[in-house]
């Protein structure tokens, strides 16, 4: 299976409203990590309603190159079948065919030290939206008892004297790092307390799987998260929680170019705080509450101005970050002033200048703009922004810099008037299953 298009460019030609039905599946966040997961089982694992994206191609290659079995389980590539029956050590230059590709590697460390008491991990890749450091990661190993070697060939870890369970108390909650202590814990010796976790939908279903393998853990109020090491997991079955990302993606493209989208499988629980803010700039929603299939969330704009809004980017239940690129671009069609503060990563922004560039009048700050003072202020990174609004968009040359920076870019193209070519679309499919597809079907005017 290849999610590369022949031609890594499309010639978008904007103004016309998206309307119509898109599906999401589950989410990019999550599958990735319970495809991880698999590893700790003595048996196989069954992955439902799992998107064709290439996150989740990368770490099929990694599971396979370390003895998982993976397979489509109906043959109609909706479920994938993970057994770790032979799991053993790959070859380090067979690993690094994956290095730069994805973060998600780091994950292996915890389920490959339990299941073999070393671990290689390649280089990581991910976006470029900061430095994205994994000092919290190689620290919470340390605890455990794992040895760690910074090498030319990506990392290297053993535990020489096993994995025991420790206190932890994150500096920041870090999605990644929150991920890399339970998938670590779980099968430690003993007892494990972690502060100041994140604690995002997409980790709670982690927790969900990790439970249906044996796991015990518990979460607290107030970000502690609790786990009892267990000797032995077993397999699970499991369906993730929808793509919340994905759906607020589609949302933004409907309501930045005056259009009518439904997302099915979209699950008003998990977008909540994202609804607020959809319905404070004037987007309007109706929330269908059927099961997966049925079920959804039709998003639209209502006609009339859109409204300037203050956003600010947070760990869960906050905004999430990865909401905010799609919607600014809905922000340059609002009449006023909006104020966004970026305070999860410190460069992503960035995507601005090619919004400019379209007609949008966007300046960027170093400041904290937002209600609360962040971790990046006076720090040299500008990761404020305010929007003057509405903007004409004309069409223009973009080149696509990183994955929600990307859809971005096509949402201004297909608002905007005029024909736009969009380069390195090819980004796109490491979280947009199918996006040429779809949009076809809401009737975006798209040629490759
Ligand atoms: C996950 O990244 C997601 N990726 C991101 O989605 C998402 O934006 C992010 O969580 C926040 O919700 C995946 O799940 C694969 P973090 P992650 O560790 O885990 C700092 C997408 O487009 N930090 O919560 O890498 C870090 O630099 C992607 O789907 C450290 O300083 O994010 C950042 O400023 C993009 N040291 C902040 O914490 C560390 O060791 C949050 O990062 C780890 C993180």
């Amino acid at each position: 299976m290849t999610l590369l298009s022949p031609q890594d460019m499309l010639v978008v030609h904007g103004g016309n409203p998206l309307h119509g039905e898109v599906r999401v599946r589950g989410a990019k966040n999550l599958v990735s990590k319970a495809m991880v997961a698999a590893l700790l089982g003595d048996g196989p694992s069954r992955l439902h309603n799992v998107p064709r994206i290439r996150d989740v191609e990368v770490v099929r290659g990694l599971l396979e190159l370390h003895g998982v079995r993976v397979r489509d389980a109906d043959g109609a590539g909706d479920a994938l079948v993970l057994d770790p029956a032979n799991v053993e050590q790959a070859a380090v230059d067979e690993i690094n065919v994956h290095a730069g590709s994805s973060r998600i590697p780091i994950l292996f460390c915890g389920p490959l030290l339990h299941r073999l008491g070393q671990a290689i991990i390649p280089d990581l890749g991910g976006c470029h939206i900061g430095p994205r450091p994994i000092d919290f990661h190689l620290q919470a190993l340390r605890e455990f008892g794992a040895v760690v070697d910074k090498t030319d060939a990506g990392l290297q870890l053993t535990a020489p004297s096993g994995l025991r369970g420790c206190k932890l108390d994150l500096p920041y909650p870090s999605v990644g790092a929150t991920e890399q202590v339970l998938l670590t814990a779980v099968m430690a010796q003993g007892v494990t307390e972690l502060r100041n976790a994140a604690v995002e939908p997409e980790i709670i279903d982690l927790i969900c799987v990790l439970q249906k393998m044996g796991a015990i853990i518990t979460v607290h109020t107030d970000r502690v998260i609790e786990i009892e090491g267990v000797p032995r997991l077993g397999g699970f079955v499991h369906r993730p929680i929808p793509d919340r990302i994905e759906a607020a993606s589609w949302a933004a493209a409907a309501l930045a170019t005056g259009g009518d989208v439904t997302v099915r499988g979209a699950r008003q629980v998990d977008m909540m705080t994202f609804l607020n803010g959809f319905r404070s700039v004037g987007g309007a929603y109706a929330v269908d509450d059927a099961p997966d299939p049925e079920g959804g969330i039709r998003f639209w704009h209502p006609g009339g101005e859109l409204r300037a809004t203050a956003i600010e980017t947070a760990v869960h239940p906050g905004f999430m970050t990865d909401w905010q690129q799609p919607l600014v671009v809905a922000l340059t069609q609002a009449r006023g002033l909006s104020i966004v503060h970026e305070t999860v990563y410190e460069q992503r922004l960035g995507y601005t200048t090619a919004l400019n560039q379209m007609g949008a009048t966007i300046q960027v700050y170093r400041d904290c703009l937002g209600g609360t003072p962040c971790r990046f202020g006076r720090r040299n990174f500008t990761h404020s922004a305010v929007i003057a609004g509405p903007a004409k968009l004309n069409g223009a040359d973009l080149t696509i810099p990183d994955l929600r920076a990307g859809f971005s870019h096509l949402i201004a193209a297909l608002a905007a008037e005029g024909i736009s070519r969009v380069y390195g679309v090819n980004l796109i499919n490491r979280g947009y299953e199918d996006f040429e597809a779809k949009l076809a079907a809401l009737g975006a005017h798209v040629d490759a």
